[in-house]
């Protein structure tokens, strides 16, 4: 009897291969039907000479197994919520229920064709409706529109609408206003809609300081943009201050409502005087994001803004039927058809799931587990405004980098090799070598003791093993990327090169 060899544990560092390294000659999975000599010559016939190979490209040769097994292992090489605590701050990545996915993928919304007359669509009409209906309570507005494909694209709706209103009753208000702690792109959707932008600085307890707020107000003040809860994760307390403000100068009021996980279902912000308002459904009604989308970010809009809500918007018509309609002072259409309509779908089984009292307890958890983790991390992490924070925690490191040298950069990278993805870092800008620590409602106490201990771990390991942090992640496929090229040499196509294809 022979004894197999025992086979030490490996780290995922030592075991990428690519699809080629396990390629064996005549090796396949399919054999697909040989084409007749007659529909091979006609094939052949369609391309021009110059364009035809000389030899067989050099293609991998596998099994079935083998294909299934490297792709396989290669997708759990990547982060995920299916796979880690992922406490991305500003992202709420939190689980997307199956559920969500099995009727989005229901032939009758599936196959939907966007040119499909009305009377066909009936079922994905009404749901569009009751989504809009659902979200226009949820946010205390007047009416909603589902156009817009992500948050930034709905800051620019909701911004495009504040001047319509503005050109349609000649304010000459152009000057927008905007905290220093906003997401960047309120400030770029503001200037897309034809705005100048102006900052106001926050005060020293990472709120909009009311005094610098009044101090901007003018003739020109078209009106505000503003995150409640902000960046640094806190309920702007003077909000109610701060509308009122910008009404009584002549100005309208936009709430930035990708946040809105830390107080769906518990406050709205039309009560809080808001004109507009923006949501991020890939956030607070859990659809899947991240890569670049699909998203939505629906947008809100008081009473008397109705009217110039984009196009296609539906409605119920007195016979109970359902239509697309364009309202009468439209900004126009935001995208080619009628939104990510799957999104959408995916959104209202979410809110349908949950009710209100689900949403109630979405944000009721998920400020309670960030407030949890502010309160549990060790004392390497400082907390610049306090112990209570909403739906995400921010804490900073700014003392130990002076003290040793090690960034908030080398404990993200470290976090990865104890098996969690990193939360954001060095965002907001207003805090130095900060992490913004969002980890929403669905995670377990056991997850968030988890991240507690690799948080105490690597602040032991600051004095005692620095090297680990700066050499971080040793366990991964990669170890450090050139980040600065990654976001600067952009390139995420697979490129082409013409210069070689020498067409006749
Ligand atoms: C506060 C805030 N506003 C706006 C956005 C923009 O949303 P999107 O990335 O969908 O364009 C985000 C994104 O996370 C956000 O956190």
């Amino acid at each position: 009897m022979t004894t197999a060899t025992p086979v030490e544990p490996q780290n995922e560092s030592a075991t990428v291969t690519l699809i080629g390294d396990v390629s064996s000659l005549g090796r396949r999975g399919v054999r697909p039907p040989v084409a007749s000599s007659e529909s091979r010559r006609a094939a052949l016939d369609g391309l021009p000479p110059e364009l035809r190979r000389a030899n067989p490209a050099a293609l991998p040769e596998v099994s079935e197994l083998d294909a299934i097994r490297h792709f396989t292992r290669l997708s759990q090489k990547n982060f995920s919520i299916d796979g880690q605590f992922y406490p991305l701050g500003s992202c709420t990545m939190k689980y997307n229920p199956r559920i969500n996915e099995k009727v989005a993928a229901m032939p009758g919304f599936l196959r939907c064709h966007p040119l499909q007359d009305d009377a066909d669509t009936q079922g994905s009409l009404r749901i569009f409706h009751d989504l809009q209906e659902i979200l226009c309570q949820v946010l205390g507005m007047g009416g909603v529109t589902l156009a817009p494909a992500a948050g930034a694209h709905g800051e620019f709706a909701g911004m495009a609408i504040i001047r319509a209103w503005h050109l349609a009753n000649n304010t000459g208000r152009d000057e927008v206003l905007i905290p220093d702690s906003a997401h960047g792109t309120n400030p770029a959707s503001a200037a897309l809609a034809g705005f100048k932008v102006r900052e106001i600085k926050s005060g020293a307890d990472g709120r909009v300081s009311v005094d610098a707020l009044r101090a901007a107000l003018g003739p020109k003040t078209a009106g505000i943009m503003l995150t409640n809860p902000n960046t640094c994760g806190l309920f702007e307390t003077s909000i109610r201050e701060i509308a009122d403000a910008v009404h009584e100068a002549g100005g309208l009021v936009y709430y930035d409502g990708a946040n809105l996980n830390a107080i769906v279902g518990r406050a709205r912000p039309g009560d809080m005087g808001f004109d507009v308002v923006h949501m991020n459904l890939h956030k607070t009604f859990s659809t899947p994001h991240g890569g670049g989308g699909p998203g939505a970010g629906p947008v809100g809009v008081c009473e008397k803004l109705v009217p110039f809500l984009p196009a296609p918007h539906v409605r119920k018509t007195a016979e109970g039927r359902f239509d697309f309609h364009t309202p009468d002072q439209s900004i126009g259409r935001m995208m080619g058809f009628h939104g990510n309509a799957g999104v959408l779908v995916r959104a209202l089984a979410y809110a349908l799931a949950q009710g209100g009292q689900g949403l109630w307890d979405v944000a009721g958890h998920a400020v309670l587990n960030a407030n949890y983790v502010l309160n549990r991390l060790p004392a390497l992490f400082e907390r610049p405004f306090g112990d209570r924070c909403m739906h995400e925690a921010l804490v900073t490191i700014r003392r130990t980098e002076k003290e040793t040298g090690i960034k908030a950069f080398d404990v993200a990278k470290r976090l990865l090799d104890l098996g969690f993805h990193a939360p954001t870092i060095y965002f907001p800008l207003l805090v130095p070598e900060c992490f913004l620590i969002e980890p929403t409602e669905t995670e377990s106490k056991e997850t968030l003791d988890q991240f507690v201990a690799a948080m105490e771990q690597i602040a032991a390991e600051v004095r005692s093993a620095p090297e680990l942090l700066k050499s971080a992640p040793s366990t991964k496929p990669t170890g450090r990327l050139d980040e600065v090229s990654a976001a600067k040499e952009l390139n995420v196509c697979c490129r082409w090169d013409y210069e070689e294809v020498k067409l006749g």
